[in-house]
């Protein structure tokens, strides 16, 4: 199949790519570079199947001419982290709306499937564990910036779901916490990037709030493996939870790291104000079910975290022995 990844120089964009290719198909990313690096597709930027375009969603005559190449789309390309929805909110929201909308616009008439990269962010604060896809979302107030990536990334589900009334096939698949080598302590998963980059620099590890908030944090693998077989017809006009079903504490985390990456890094609590400013909210626990991920796509995450980490570590240890930043 011919398929274009919007944001494939990216983290989970990246991998992904190279598992289509794996699998016989010629792809098309379009990336922009704002936090993707072209160094993360050094394997197979010349691989007779790829096509590498420096290029923006926001271009929509690109875009369309991309899209009018392929039979599938995957929309990866979006502005996310915390940080940034603190610091910089109209370019998250601008970022994760236009870039959507122009997708879903330009592939209606061609009716091309569109997999859609939302997030579990989405469900909010909503306490009742585990997320299934059709609960409840729980935010806080629109004058606390850090929801506007959730509320941004809701509104271009609700967009996707739109264009699915009127005839076009469309997944949308929610990731929980995303982690491995390529990922960056910008990017929306940044706790174990930046747990093990100051493990292994001798460096605090800092834990942000209590430490007693759980994640279930997935390694790349197991996000690749549900993203790719969200391609399947039988995911049309579905949301599917993409996740590891076993929640760790940010604190034993740390320690977890810390252990693997043999480092003597004190773990230190800083509170969220702190790190991220006053009127901070975060949830408490995130879980995904994955009831629905089984069924349709035959979907079981199976990195277990020490596994993971233990791979994420190698990378990074490369990534501060070679003293680059474009890996
Ligand atoms: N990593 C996670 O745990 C996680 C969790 C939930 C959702 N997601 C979603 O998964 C997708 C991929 O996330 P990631 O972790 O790989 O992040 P990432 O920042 O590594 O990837 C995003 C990519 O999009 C590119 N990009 C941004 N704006 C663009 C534009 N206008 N045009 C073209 N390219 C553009 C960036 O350069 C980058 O390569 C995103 O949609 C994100 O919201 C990720």
């Amino acid at each position: 199949m011919k398929i274009l990844v919007t944001g494939g120089a990216g983290f989970i964009g990246s991998h992904l790519v190279e598992r289509l290719l794996r699998e016989g198909h010629q792809v098309w990313t379009v990336d922009d570079l704002s936090t993707g690096k072209k160094a993360f597709l050094n394997a197979i930027i010349s691989h007779p199947r790829h096509h590498f375009v420096h290029g923006t969603v926001l271009d929509r005559a690109l875009l369309k001419e991309l899209i009018q190449q392929v039979d599938l789309i995957y929309h990866l390309a979006a502005v996310l982290g915390v940080k940034n929805c603190v610091e910089h909110p109209l370019k998250v929201i601008e970022g994760n709306i236009d870039g959507t909308r122009n997708v879903l616009e330009l592939a209606y008439p061609e009716r091309k499937k569109v997999i859609f990269a939302s997030t579990s962010e989405v469900y909010g604060k909503n306490s009742r564990l585990p997320y299934r896809e059709d609960d409840e979302r729980v935010l806080g107030s629109t004058a606390i910036h850090r929801w506007c990536y959730a509320t941004a990334k809701a509104l271009d589900e609700h967009l996707c779901f739109a264009y699915a009334k009127q005839g076009l096939p469309v997944t949308v698949l929610r990731y929980f916490n995303a982690y491995g080598p390529r990922a960056t302590a910008t990017a929306y998963g940044g706790v174990i990037p930046r747990f093990v980059t100051a493990a292994l620099k001798g460096e605090s590890l800092e834990v942000y709030g209590t430490g007693e908030q759980t994640r279930c944090f997935t390694y790349i693998a197991d996000t690749v493996e549900g993203t790719f077989r969200a391609m399947s017809p039988t995911a049309d006009g579905f949301v599917i939870n993409i996740g590891s079903n076993r929640p760790i504490a940010i604190k034993r985390m740390a320690e977890m790291v810390k252990q693997l990456a043999g480092s003597d890094s004190p773990i230190v609590t800083i509170p969220y104000e702190r790190a991220y400013g006053r009127g901070y909210e975060d949830m408490m626990h995130r879980q995904p079910d994955l009831t629905r991920a089984r069924l349709l796509l035959k979907y079981e995450p199976k990195v277990d975290l020490e596994t993971g980490l233990t791979e994420t570590i190698r990378w990074y240890r490369q990534l501060l022995t070679d003293g680059r930043s474009d890996r």
